[in-house]
């Protein structure tokens, strides 16, 4: 990290200026420190949406959005999601480096030992109507773990917050498949400790107290796979939210509470959600030009869900390792799903019209997810909550790494005020 170079900016109708340091990382663009500016100059910086600004200094992931490439602590996305599991992954997020053998061990041990949910949560779940969200109910049901940990939440202490963040990873499946089985009248399943992450969470979801589950094993490579593409991707809006709240010194679980919510709208995370919805509107093939057309109309308010990225101006990375999945799983499940046609010709019309080349608009992580979770009997609805289960790894890891940083603030961005000048207050009779 050098910080030599300095950026001088001056403001001519008042001669004060500012010396500000140019921040360069391992990787990516160098960024212009603007932390003295206000002093010296009396100015704020305007960036709605924060299209041109790094909030954080982090070691955890890098993107490349014009090149197309992720890496996780270095390792590219292609390598770990042909080679790693979404615990290995759960894990160099977490700690920096790949596991050794033993280290591994240990990890998954201390996950397996951590996964019941208290057995009092399950009464927090009877106040929820019967068609709640799922989403709903994950975001209250994990801000709750908050009153059944207390005693060992003091966010200063390395070992609690590494504690937190075992019981986070371990229990966000159980409290995933507990928000599914209520919202259809199934009894809670406990977790069974002699299977692996992944195949523990879909027995909590499928298995009945009638029959032993058949589970394929393709679908459970496919869902560790996607566990691994969903598990972090920098300042994303719920991220960046985990950090807000975090940087307050909240709780981790009201944190990550926090980052489920964020995670929940359809710019975001609830796009796999409405992706699905969108393909089953859509409905065939021959439709897929028309909605192509209304997607580009500004007076409609339809648009391609699953389509565009803030940061990636190339193709996601993450989509084109979903994309030859959803292939393979169909196969391997012998399903024939049409939406699958349509999402293809969706994608096909998409990248040769000329709105989405100029806007360098490509399919993003969410467009071909939902058709894997939809073969593996996932209802529409718990699309998101799947997506929260994976980057639960990542926030957590990213609120780890904010209380590790010396002389971290509460954020608290400014604003340009346009609202009425000074005034005095009138009685209302005179108003
Ligand atoms: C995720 O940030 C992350 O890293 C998020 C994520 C993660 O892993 O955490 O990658 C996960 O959230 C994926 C994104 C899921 N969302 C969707 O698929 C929803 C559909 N996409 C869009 O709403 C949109 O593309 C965003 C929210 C993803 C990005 O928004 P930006 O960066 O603010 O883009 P923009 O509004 O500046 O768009 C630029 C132009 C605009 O047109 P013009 O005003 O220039 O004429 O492209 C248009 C937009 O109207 N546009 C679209 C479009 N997305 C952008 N037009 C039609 N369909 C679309 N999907």
């Amino acid at each position: 990290m050098s910080d030599s170079k300095i950026v001088k900016l001056v403001d001519e109708s008042t001669s004060r200026s500012s010396e500000l340091p140019l921040l360069s990382g391992t990787l990516g663009p160098a960024c212009i420190d603007i932390g003295t500016l206000y002093k010296d100059t009396g100015h704020f910086t305007y960036d709605p949406g924060y299209g041109s600004t790094a909030s954080t200094k982090s070691a955890i992931t890098y993107i490349d959005g014009d090149e197309g490439v992720l890496l996780y602590r270095g390792y590219p996305i292609e390598q770990l999601a042909e080679k790693s599991s979404f615990l290995e992954v759960a894990y160099l997020l977490l700690n920096g480096e790949l596991p050794k053998k033993e280290e591994f061990s240990a990890f998954e041990h201390q996950i397996t030992h951590h996964t019941m949910m208290h057995e009092s949560l399950k009464d927090f779940f009877k106040g929820f109507h019967h068609d709640a969200h799922p989403m709903a109910m994950l975001a209250a049901s994990v801000a709750s773990l908050s009153a059944f940990y207390h005693d060992d939440i003091d966010v200063d202490n390395a070992e609690d917050r590494k504690l937190a963040a075992i019981r986070l990873i371990a229990k966000m499946p159980t409290i995933a498949a507990a928000c599914f089985r209520y919202s259809i009248g199934w009894p809670f399943r406990y977790p069974r400790n002699n299977l692996e992450y992944v195949d523990r969470f879909l027995h909590m979801m499928f298995e009945v107290p009638s029959e032993p589950l058949e589970l394929s094993p393709v679908a459970a490579k496919a869902l560790d796979l996607l566990f691994i593409l969903h598990a972090d991707h920098e300042q994303n809006a719920s991220t960046s939210t985990v950090r807000l709240v975090g940087s307050t010194g909240a709780n981790p679980y009201a944190s990550i509470a926090a980052g489920i919510t964020a995670l929940w709208g359809p710019a975001h995370g609830g796009a796999n959600e409405a992706v699905l919805k969108m393909l089953e509107e859509i409905g065939s093939a021959d439709k897929v030009e028309t909605a192509v057309k209304r997607a580009k109309d500004k007076n409609d308010n339809f648009r391609l869900m699953g389509f565009g990225h803030r940061v990636y101006k190339n193709f996601d990375p993450r989509a084109k390792i979903i994309r030859e999945m959803t292939h393979k799983v169909l196969n391997e499940l012998g399903i024939n799903d049409p939406l699958l046609d349509v999402a293809m010709k969706l994608e096909e019309a998409a990248l040769k019209d000329d709105y989405f080349v100029e806007r360098k608009l490509y399919p993003n992580v969410d467009f071909y997810s939902g058709i894997i979770y939809k073969a593996l009997n996932i209802p529409t609805e718990m699309f998101t909550v799947m997506f929260a289960i994976a980057r639960t790894a990542g926030w957590i890891a990213h609120w780890i790494e904010q209380h590790e940083t010396p002389g971290a603030r509460i954020g608290r961005p400014r604003q340009i005020y346009t609202g009425a000048d000074v005034r005095n207050y009138m009685p209302v009779d005179k108003r």
